[in-house]
């Protein structure tokens, strides 16, 4: 196998409560996937990252770990998904498992003990147990889903949670945590995964003394401010330990960080050679349709990388943030901006996270009823934030009413006019978005590993070239606009027609992309 395959690898990501349902509950399970990989390898991925299927109260859909070796009922047993490895090894696809580091599941074993000790006991010390202050929590941390970061136990004390109560955090200065998880990412390693995804990378080790964050909307500033719990400098001692243990292994087995943190540079830490392979790039993911946002984050994200001699990931979706057809506009032109950014993304060096359902060009679904709301954020803020259902609306496989295939029934409502958009229905139609994504996939194999030059351009343009004969164009603006023919159209996100090309120019549409092959090709033609 390839040298290095993360570099440039396309990594599809299973949610896997909303991808299919297998065992007829109305959830998506290991079944479910494993039935459906045909999918995700028709479409020309080399990976799959799978969202945790370990044994939780689902508190926050499985982010609650009560055990993590067994896998819960819900979504099967250990058998099946080790027959998943297996199945996905055997179609050419990697295998990506979650691992949740910084909480476990108020109900996994360790808490439970720590409840029932008396404050002060060993018990307690793999959790961050405190004495109040003044009546209330002993500092300022505000909880991710709203709300303190602290619960107050019968006997007087508080515990850290920075996500539910249901989630308290671990005490990463603890050796016995230490070895649990080398212990435990070995046990997944032993059975052939090719890769981790650590679960908030960035939120292990909180600065000493726990002092307060001073100041309010913690949550939404994630990748603007520094915070004494994200992105303290001690976590990376962690992934240099992991690097050794995956390391170990044969195959290349990679760490992928889930790190929000404040600038490229910052992400960049997480990549130096003796750490982890790959993290997010949330930065390219809260990038604004605009020539300019686009640019100066492929810029940042590309030199801060370059610094590390890591490659850079490239992410539009995932299952915590609005569907990027949604977050562009909506309707006709947020699909049509979504399109475009497929093509971008695809065309950038690196490697490529697609969320499901982003390929069938899924919008985010803002109306779901209030009683199915499942995401903590939604009791958690008061009902004031409807949280991240949205975007983990069951996947549409086929038919022409709700459930579509995805099983007997499904745990959110999708909307009836997905009849348009499921994988039956786009499956034989070359101007569908799935055909796009497939069609880019395939064409993406050839581009070469590194290297990006930008082509001068309009201001709403963005003009690259990877290598001497592929050029890539996105029109970010609302009208046409007329370049210097870059070669010979390899593929588009808008429907030919629209794409009026002569010897010399060519009209771009608006909130539109293109692929083309070089100046010898398009003479040749
Ligand atoms: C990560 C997950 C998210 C989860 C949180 C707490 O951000 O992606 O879904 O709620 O961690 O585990």
């Amino acid at each position: 196998m390839a040298q290095q395959w993360w570099r440039n690898a396309a990594i599809y990501q299973v949610y896997v409560r909303s991808f299919a349902d297998g065992n007829g509950d109305g959830v998506g399970d290991l079944a479910g996937v494993r039935d459906r990989l045909g999918h995700i390898a028709e479409l020309g991925m080399d990976a799959v990252w799978l969202t945790p299927f370990y044994a939780s109260p689902m508190a926050d859909g499985g982010y609650d770990v009560a055990d993590y070796r067994a896998v819960d009922p819900l979504f099967g047993q250990l058998s099946d998904a080790e027959a998943l490895i297996a199945d996905a090894h055997g179609l050419g696809l990697r295998v990506i498992v979650d691992i949740v580091p910084n909480h476990t599941s108020s109900q996994h074993p360790w808490f439970v003990e720590a409840l029932s000790a008396e404050p002060g006991s060993p018990a307690r010390e793999r959790y961050v147990f405190r004495e109040g202050r003044d009546g209330g929590p002993p500092n300022d941390w505000e909880s991710m889903f709203g709300g303190p970061a602290w619960t107050q136990v019968a006997d007087g004390q508080w515990y850290l949670h920075l996500f539910d109560p249901g989630q308290p955090d671990l005490n990463w200065q603890h050796a016995e945590v230490h070895a649990e998880f080398e212990s435990i990412l070995r046990f997944w390693l032993d059975r052939g995964v090719d890769g981790i995804r650590i679960d908030v990378a960035h939120g292990l080790v909180k600065a000493d003394g726990l002092p307060d964050a001073q100041c309010t909307d913690q949550g939404g500033l994630l990748t603007a401010v520094e915070l004494p719990y994200f992105d303290q400098d001690g976590v990376h001692e962690i992934y240099r330990e992991w690097r050794k243990i995956l390391d170990c292994y044969p195959g290349e087995r990679i760490g992928v960080a889930e790190a929000w943190v404040r600038g490229a540079d910052r992400l960049a830490l997480y990549l130096r050679p003796d750490e982890l392979h790959q993290a997010f790039n949330f930065h390219y993911a809260q990038a604004e349709w605009s020539a300019q946002q686009f640019r100066t984050t492929i810029d940042d994200s590309l030199a801060a990388v370059a610094g590390v001699g890591a490659a850079s990931t490239w992410v539009l979706s995932n299952h915590d943030i609005e569907r990027h057809v949604t977050r562009f506009g909506g309707g006709e032109l947020g699909l049509r901006r979504a399109r475009a950014a497929a093509l971008l993304t695809l065309a950038l060096p690196g490697s490529a996270y697609v969320y499901q359902g982003e390929e069938l060009g899924l919008p985010e679904v803002t109306d779901l009823p209030e009683e199915v709301l499942a995401d903590p954020k939604w009791e958690r803020s008061g009902h004031t934030e409807r949280g991240r259902d949205g975007c983990r609306v069951p996947i549409p496989w086929s038919g022409s009413e709700p459930p579509f295939g995805f099983g007997p029934s499904s745990w959110l409502p999708q909307p009836r006019d997905w009849a348009a958009l499921t994988v039956e229905a786009q499956r034989g139609d070359p101007t569908s978005t799935l055909s796009l994504y497939r069609d880019a996939l395939l064409l993406r194999r050839d581009l070469p590993v590194e290297g990006l030059e930008w082509l001068e351009s309009d201001p709403d343009v963005l003009a690259f070239r990877r290598g001497p004969s592929f050029t890539c164009t996105v029109n970010f603006g609302s009208s046409p606009v007329r370049l210097p023919r870059p070669g010979r159209l390899l593929l588009s996100s808008t429907q030919e027609p629209e794409l009026e090309a002569n010897e010399q120019t060519v009209t771009l549409p608006p909130s539109s992309a293109a692929w083309w092959t070089g100046e010898e090709d398009a003479h040749a033609r």
